[in-house]
């Protein structure tokens, strides 16, 4: 893997508008609901998480979830394990599940699963990026913020490796350094 900057996908600007307006809808949806309860899925949910969450414009309080998936590098097997549940009692609560990308979709089919046996009173899902083509599963996405084709990203929580979470941008690993 070489340390060049990777070429930029999605800019700091794209990603600050588009979380303006996810915001915006999320915030409409919920109004009548009384706020909702944000899970963010560790780690690659961290920056988006605080980003959205501090545009929304009703009630909200934070929980993480952590799971790992078997398989190496940059294939996934589909079997997901959970490291670390929710902390908090989501029993009745309008959950919203945040997510950094959902890419074959096994993680949050699973995720889902998992906050159901908690008994929300609902559950919906949030991904900054959806990459469709990759699917396995079909799972609803309920908020997208963009859709990607079938590339490696890094950066605004997404690593390659666990290198570069925290640039900025979506970037593009090219296919040399992957
Ligand atoms: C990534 C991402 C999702 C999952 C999506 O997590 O954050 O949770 O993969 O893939 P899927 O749709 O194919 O299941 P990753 O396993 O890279 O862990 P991380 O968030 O800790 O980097």
């Amino acid at each position: 893997m070489s340390d060049k900057t990777p070429p930029v996908l999605i800019s700091e600007d794209k990603i600050a508008a588009r979380i303006v307006e996810l915001a915006e809808q999320i915030s409409a949806d919920y109004e009548e609901k009384g706020g909702l309860v944000l899970v963010g899925v560790l780690k690659g949910s961290f920056i988006f998480l605080a980003d959205l969450s501090r545009r929304l414009r009703i009630p909200r309080t934070i929980e993480f979830i952590a799971v790992s998936s078997y398989g190496s590098g940059s294939v996934s097997t589909g079997a997901v394990r959970l490291v670390m549940d929710v902390r908090g009692n989501i029993e009745g609560k309008h959950v919203l599940i945040i997510e950094d990308i959902v890419d074959t979709g096994h993680t949050l089919a699973y995720l889902i699963g998992i906050l159901e046996s908690h008994r929300p009173a609902s559950i919906r899902t949030c991904a900054l990026l959806h990459k469709a083509e990759a699917a396995q599963v079909d799972v609803e996405i309920d908020y997208v913020g963009f859709g990607i084709g079938d590339e490696w990203v890094v950066g605004y929580g997404l690593d390659f490796a666990e290198k570069d979470r925290t640039l900025p941008y979506i970037g593009v690993v090219e296919p040399a350094d992957q």
